[in-house]
């Protein structure tokens, strides 16, 4: 990990001090000087840790889950990843949440609406559906699915087999401004009112309906089909050129404005061929990793992860990165981009300077 060295030196502490300072905190008030080092660092403190989720070893406590709770008792059955550096907390990263969602066969998980976006990548399973404003997608292994922001949706499994998903918020975010709302569609269920596939059509291939203004920042589109993607990524690898530190990487759009797919993350899909080994790169968006194919390993700072399908990592913020999958490998990934974008603050070395 990089070091870095405060800009500012703390003044030595007196009892004439220590005694200032009481009277002080009587008055609802502190001395700058005592905590300038950790309110302007240097370089970036995120609080997360570089963590990685084993998914062989955290399913059976997802299956378990489903033994003890329905969805429906439940609302979401959902196991919190929450980060050991925030271990307080109910986050992944220092501005961003993670889960994973289990909904078994004949299950419905019933229709609300949140101030807080979704995003599902779909890990296991093959028949379940989510439903977003009256249309119904099928969820297929890594098949990237949004609920935006107020919109509503459920969860239903008509299929035999359990699924699977890892659900990405910016619960934090919404939290930290205060401006949480949630509510229940009046019935269980909403009713069906698009046909499958009608918003991908409508509005994620290269036509647009004619003078077409989004009238929300939600994307439109609300399923990006895994089978697409995956196309996409072994074309343009056959295209070339790698990214030395990327390989081919992607990252999800909205296809009304070009821009994230969600106002608050923004979400990447990266092929990494066989023999790539990447060149070291940081930015300042902690980010979640989801393998979505093949294994390899990860640096990240100090530590060397080792993944396979399924599992689930962090790299907080500035801490340098590479990647060298044994074989082909995708990773799929999520960040606050969009939201360190907007506040010009946003950083990335890649690769970083040597
Ligand atoms: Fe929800």
């Amino acid at each position: 990990m990089m070091k870095s060295t405060n800009f500012y030196n703390k003044p030595e502490t007196t009892p004439e001090f220590l005694e200032f300072y009481e009277r002080l905190a009587k008055m609802n008030a502190a001395p700058l000087w005592e905590s300038l080092a950790e309110l302007v660092p240097v370089t970036p403190k995120p609080r997360c840790m570089p963590v990685l989720w084993n998914y062989d070893e955290i399913r059976p406590f997802v299956m378990e889950s489903g033994k003890l709770i329905t969805a429906k008792d439940a609302e979401r059955r959902v196991l919190i990843l929450a980060n050991p550096g925030l271990r307080d907390s109910t986050q992944v990263t220092d501005s961003l949440y993670a889960g994973l969602q289990l909904i078994l066969p004949g299950e419905v998980a019933p229709t609300h609406r949140h101030t807080t976006s979704a995003l599902r990548f779909i890990i296991e399973g093959n028949g379940a559906y989510t439903a977003v404003e009256g249309e119904r997608t099928t969820m297929r292994p890594g098949d990237f699915i949004l609920t935006p922001s107020w919109t509503y949706h459920d969860h239903g499994n008509p299929s035999d087999t359990p699924t699977v998903w890892m659900d990405g918020l910016d619960i934090p975010l919404v939290n930290f401004f205060n401006t949480g709302f949630a509510e229940h569609y009046p019935g269980e269920v909403q009713p069906v009112t698009r046909t499958e596939g009608d918003a991908l059509m409508r509005y994620g291939g290269h036509l647009m309906p004619i003078e077409y203004k989004p009238s929300t920042l939600a994307t439109p589109v609300f399923n990006y089909p895994y089978s697409r993607s995956r196309e996409i990524l072994d074309q343009l690898y056959r295209n070339g050129p790698l990214h030395p530190c990327h390989g081919i990487k992607m990252q999800y759009i909205n296809p009304a404005t070009g821009g994230y797919p969600l106002p608050a993350i923004g979400a990447f899909i990266q092929l990494l061929p066989s023999g790539f080994r990447g060149t070291a790169h940081r930015s300042t968006d902690s980010t979640v990793y989801c393998v979505v194919e093949g294994r390899g390993r990860s640096q990240i700072g100090e530590k060397t992860f080792v993944w396979k399908e399924h599992d689930i990592f962090v790299v907080p913020s500035w801490y340098s990165l590479f990647h060298e999958p044994q074989g082909d490998a995708v990773l799929f990934s999520y960040s606050d981009r969009p939201v360190q974008k907007a506040l010009g603050i946003w950083r990335e070395q890649a690769p970083m300077p040597t």
